[in-house]
């Protein structure tokens, strides 16, 4: 991981002094500057059944800029990203999160794991009807019906590897370093859910095909269970 992160600064030094060093049929675009991003996150974004990065392309913006905000200033963990964000302007984040947001790239197909029917029956009960008992709504309720994500800043579920969505989860649920910093209306949820409903959920979600675009506002009462989200974005209701 070491030598990735070298390597990675190395690239990065190099795209820095792109203006100079490039020769002059590269223009010098966001596109062309986030090709640092991309080398994880992927060009086509196609994951391959055990990758972990997730896919950022077609994701709300607000959601997007919040997120590069939160690696950016160390409320949410990733070392290598929050190098890569460190100097830049909340005006240039917007812009960052605004190129990714329209961004129309073919998705990965679903994830090929077995899935207990048991499983799958937990994780669509939690997923479509949340458990009133814990105050959990559905999952549905704010990530939408398709689970594509609702505006402004609710991210969509699908298309994810299982990895990933399991590691987010679990780190809301044990308040652990990934994102487990900041108290908000997701990391109430995660903290009620057993490790059995996360796997559950991680693995269900992740093999459902992706149809669909984020459609949509969030309500207003959820709205105001994610408050302190709303306020970063700007959307203050
Ligand atoms: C070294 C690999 C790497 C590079 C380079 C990188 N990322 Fe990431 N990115 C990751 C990983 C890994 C995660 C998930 C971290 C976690 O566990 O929370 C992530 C998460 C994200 C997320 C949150 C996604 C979500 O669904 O919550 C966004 C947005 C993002 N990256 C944007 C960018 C942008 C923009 C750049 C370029 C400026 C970039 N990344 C460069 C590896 C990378
Ligand atoms: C009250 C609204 C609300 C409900 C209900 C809700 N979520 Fe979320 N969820 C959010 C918000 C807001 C975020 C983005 C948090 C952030 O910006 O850090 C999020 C983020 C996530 C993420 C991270 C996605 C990524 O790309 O990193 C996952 C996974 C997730 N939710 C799963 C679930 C599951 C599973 C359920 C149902 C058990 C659920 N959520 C119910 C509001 C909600």
């Amino acid at each position: 991981m070491k030598y990735f992160i070298l390597i990675l600064l190395f690239v990065l030094a190099c795209l820095a002094n792109a203006a100079e060093t490039l020769p002059v049929d590269v223009p010098d675009t966001l596109a062309e500057r986030v090709k640092a991003c991309t080398i994880c996150h992927g060009a086509e974004d196609r994951h391959d059944g055990d990758s972990y990065y997730p896919r950022i392309a077609g994701k709300l913006e607000g959601y997007l800029f919040n997120q590069l905000r939160h690696f950016r200033d160390g409320r949410r963990y990733y070392q290598p990203m929050a190098i890569l964000l460190e100097n830049m302007s909340d005006e240039y984040l917007r812009e960052i999160a605004r190129y990714f947001a329209v961004l129309n790239l073919p998705y990965p197909s679903p994830e090929s794991i077995t899935l207990q029917p048991v499983e799958a029956n937990l994780a669509r009960r939690l997923v479509y009807s949340g458990d009133s008992r814990r105050n959990i709504p559905a999952c549905s309720t704010c990530h939408g019906k398709e689970l594509m994500g609702t505006a402004p800043f609710v991210p969509g579920l699908l298309g994810l590897p299982r990895a990933y969505i399991t590691a987010q989860l679990g780190g809301w649920h044990s308040g652990g370093l990934i994102r487990g910093k900041v108290a908000n209306c997701m990391a109430d949820i995660a903290k009620q859910l057993t490790y059995e409903e996360i796997n559950a959920i991680a693995k269900w979600l992740a093999v459902q095909p992706v149809s669909g675009e984020p459609v949509g506002e969030l309500s207003v009462e959820m709205s105001q269970r994610c408050a302190n989200l709303a306020l970063e974005n700007g959307e203050a209701r």
